[in-house]
Formats: structure tokens, C-alpha cells, sequence
């Protein structure tokens, strides 16, 4: 596991998109499996300038989000497949055919979890996966006890989780209940992945994730065992650290 801490957010967004976009260099028709949320913003929106400029194409990359939530309906401006639309199709000229979520409003859900699975592994694996990390140590939506050789699969946010994601959703709004998300046991297969985190928010969790017991209490501490692994921090996510 690599650690590299950085002065602040900016550099944390453009240290991670400078990575993704020497991969997409090497492998343009690389497997790039993508988080929400906020973490990777800067991240996202460094590509896209990236893009614009010129520097980088992201014409043969083929993404696969992490998570989705249960049960929104179509369209919903918080529902991932939106964000990922809005954040990275359209902005890096990515192909929609080539990017996929979770189908959280399937019929038989289940299936839709399978699907999931099946795809990943058609697509010949993930190749960079780019992580955010919950304020108690989940990816993904693995949540803290989540079996830590999970597959895809509906998992129960944790109350936790449903607070710290309020802030995407409308005042008033209820926060989905549930979320298909990849299990540990299928982020441990990209072959390559970089975990993002900024604020003070983040320390408690980045430091049990990076110091702590590998445990599914934190399981964001599963990545001691992966062999390819960068963490990326500002200092104020890296302040809990020994
Ligand atoms: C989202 C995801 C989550 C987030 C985590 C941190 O696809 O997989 O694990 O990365 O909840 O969220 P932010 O970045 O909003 O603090």
C-alpha cells in the first residue's frame, strides 16, 4: 500500500487524474471502475479539463461504477447513474454504451446484481479502480461487517451512511434505504486501485483503514492485502495518522 499525502484537495485531484490519464495513455481501452460521491470531483473535473485541452481521450475506456442506490426513480438528479452521466460521460466524451451502473430499479434485483457480476468479468476486469472512502470505512457500499469476500449484492446503508448522503438529496427527502453495490471480494480483483480522501472528516476512517487490524469493522482495511494499491490524501485526511 502507497500512501501519498499531499498539501490540499486540488492536488489530491490532480495527482489522481494525472494517474488515470497516463492509463488511459497506455491502455485506451482501459477498465476504469469509478466512484461517486464527492471525493473524487476533482479527480473528475482535472480529466475533463484535461480532455478539453486536448491532452487526453477517453474514446475506448470502459467504466463501471462502484454502487447504486435502490429504488429512485429513473432520473433522479442524486441516483448515480445521473452523477455518472453528468460527471464523467459527458464531460470526458466517454461512449454511453461503454459505461455502466448498477441497475438499482431492476425488476428481480437480484439478477440485476448477477448481470453485474457477469459484465465485470466479460470485460476482462477492472483495470484502475478509483475509491472513495465513508466516514466508517466503507467502499463501495460495503458497510462495516460486510462479509470481506462479498460479491455484487443489496446491502442495507448504515444510518451512518444515510446522514453523512443526505447532503445530495433534497431537504426533506428521504435517503434510499438500500443500494446494490460491488462487494469487497469484487474490488479486490482490479488489478490496479487509488482511494481518494480529503478533510478531517476522513482521518479517523483513513487511518483505521491504513494502520489498524484488517477487519470488516473498517472495510476500507482490506486493501493492506491488495498488492496494488495508492492512497491518496490531503493532509487534513492524512492528520490521524501515526
Ligand atoms: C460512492 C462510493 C462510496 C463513497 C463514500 C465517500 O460510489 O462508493 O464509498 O466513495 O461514501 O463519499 P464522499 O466522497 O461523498 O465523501
Amino acid at each position: 500500500m502507497e500512501v501519498v499525502i499531499l498539501a490540499d484537495p486540488a492536488a489530491v485531484g490532480s495527482h489522481t487524474a494525472e494517474l488515470v490519464a497516463r492509463r488511459a495513455a497506455e491502455t485506451p481501452d482501459m477498465v476504469l471502475g469509478i466512484a461517486t460521491g464527492s471525493s473524487p470531483l476533482g479527480t473528475y473535473r482535472e480529466l475533463a479539463r484535461l480532455h478539453a485541452q486536448g491532452d487526453v481521450t477517453f474514446d475506448g475506456v470502459r467504466c463501471f461504477a462502484l454502487d447504486e442506490y435502490v429504488g429512485l426513480p429513473e432520473r433522479h438528479p442524486a441516483s448515480y447513474a445521473l452523477v455518472v452521466e453528468r460527471e464523467l460521460t459527458t464531460p470526458l466524451g466517454l461512449d454511453p454504451a461503454n459505461v455502466r451502473t448498477p441497475d438499482g430499479s431492476a425488476a428481480d434485483i437480484q439478477q440485476a446484481c448477477l448481470d453485474y457480476e457477469h459484465a465485470l468479468a466479460a470485460s476482462g476486469g477492472v483495470d484502475l479502480q478509483i475509491l472513495g472512502i465513508g466516514t466508517n470505512g466503507h467502499i463501495g457500499f460495503n458497510e462495516p461487517t460486510s462479509s470481506l469476500a462479498s460479491r455484487t449484492r443489496v446491502k442495507a446503508l448504515s444510518q451512518q451512511t444515510r446522514m453523512d448522503n443526505a447532503r445530495f438529496f433534497a431537504k426533506g427527502e428521504d435517503v434510499p434505504t438500500h443500494c446494490i453495490t460491488q462487494g469487497l471480494g469484487t474490488i479486490m480483483e482490479a488489478r490496479e486501485i487509488v482511494l481518494v480522501a480529503q478533510g478531517e472528516a476522513k482521518a479517523a476512517a483513513v487511518a483505521a483503514a491504513i494502520e489498524g487490524p484488517v477487519s470488516s469493522m473498517c472495510p476500507a482495511s482490506l486493501l493492506q492485502f491488495h498488492p496494488r494499491t495508492r492512497i491518496v490524501l490531503d493532509e487534513a485526511a492524512a492528520s490521524g495518522l501515526t
